[in-house]
């Protein structure tokens, strides 16, 4: 692994490690993939306002979330189906992030169960839930989380259909029974008719869910509830007065709603309407510790990071998530050094330039 330099090098390790289907699974986006294409390059046009002659001989990359503390403000993206990358699924992901004391978001359609997770592991968890028609069975989820030790739940805002993820449609992608609901709640599809992983979405996911809602789950759970898949002002505004306790600016990874903008482009609209009353979490597109920068210095408290963590993971197992994670935080500790950052509170709207900001 010593000859692996930087994350995106894992990609290619993935492809040749796992079955077309699979990886096709993991790298697709919805239909021409302009959105999962934008959320890289649209990191690539923040350019840095570095700070010299501060005294950076320590660097502190350590922050909370929601007030558990991390080694660094990236944490693991909830995807799903850890086992079709590797035979110890996310157990292997757990640990890789108990390792980096980081946080881990477990989503809902892991292949291993959540309590199996939990028990894998001391890293904090918390468990991301999409609410299916069967509002029972969503309900019960929650409970388990809460049972298992799950420290917050992540409401995922942007699936009341699925995305046309065009590669899954053609490879006729498998929709495979999950041990989280057998026996309860079949999470096959057909096959033979397309994507498999749509089949079942359009079955079972509940489309009419909306903001009133919150309160269904407010009304089910003590714990923290954060919304996955905000992108505008309005929602985030909405979110707020809707009482939840964080929100991630995400697009699915491009997954969902072609031409969705990039989440870096759009994420101090949503910090400036949140105005600090809860955290704001970024994801999509974070490949280097330099995006780790950007996305704290336009105000996110930290950033989720999806595809990279299974690329690791289907290369390397939990060595593999491991190494991407120290990858991106060594990067990141570097571009702290060189920005004049010894801190993260040091870290200003003024250490970046976007593109619409003149040349100063
Ligand atoms: C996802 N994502 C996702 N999100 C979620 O809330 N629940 C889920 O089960 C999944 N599953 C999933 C599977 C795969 C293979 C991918 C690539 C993504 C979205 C994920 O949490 C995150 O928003 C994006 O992956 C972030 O973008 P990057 O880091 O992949 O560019």
């Amino acid at each position: 692994m010593d000859q692996i330099v930087n994350v995106d090098e894992f990609q290619e390790l993935a492809k040749q490690a796992l079955p077309k289907m699979y990886y096709d699974f993991y790298n697709g986006g919805a239909e021409d993939q302009h959105t999962l294409n934008e959320n890289v390059l649209a990191f690539r046009r923040i350019m840095f306002r570095p700070r010299v002659l501060v005294d950076v001989s320590k660097i502190d990359m350590s922050t909370k979330i929601l007030g558990y503390p991390i080694s660094a403000p990236i944490m693991i993206a909830p995807t799903g189906n850890h086992k079709l990358a590797h035979p110890e699924g996310e157990t292997a992901t757990a640990k890789a992030a108990a390792a980096c004391k980081t946080i881990m978001i477990v989503s809902y359609m892991s292949s291993c169960t959540y309590e199996e997770i939990a028990s894998s592991c001391n890293a904090v968890r918390f468990l991301q839930i999409y609410v299916y028609k069967r509002r029972d069975i969503t309900a019960q989820v929650v409970k388990r989380a809460e049972k298992a030790g799950f420290k917050a739940i992540v409401l995922t805002v942007d699936v009341p259909r699925l995305g046309r993820r065009e590669a899954d449609i053609k490879n006729k992608m498998i929709s495979p029974q999950l041990k989280n609901f057998k026996g309860v709640f079949s999470t096959e599809a057909q096959p033979g008719k397309g994507s498999g992983v749509q089949a079942f979405t359009s079955r079972a996911f509940d489309a009419s869910f909306s903001w009133k809602d919150i309160e269904w789950l407010r009304s089910i759970t003590e714990l923290p509830i954060l919304v996955k898949g905000i992108l505008t002002r309005e929602d985030a505004l909405k979110a707020v007065e809707a009482g939840v306790d964080g929100i991630i600016v995400s697009n699915h990874g491009g997954r969902q709603l072609n031409y969705s903008p990039a989440t870096i482009t759009v994420l101090e609209e949503v910090v400036q309407v949140v105005r600090g009353r809860i955290p704001v979490l970024l994801d999509g597109g974070v490949r280097r510790g330099t995006d780790v920068f950007k996305a704290l210095a336009l105000g996110a408290q930290a950033v989720l990071v999806g595809r990279p963590i299974v690329y690791g993971l289907a290369a390397k197992g939990e060595g593999g998530v491991k190494k991407v994670i120290d990858m991106l935080k060594n990067e990141f500790e570097i571009t702290m050094a060189l920005s004049g950052c010894p801190t993260i509170d040091d870290i200003t709207r003024n250490h970046v330039r976007t593109e619409n900001e003149r040349l100063q």
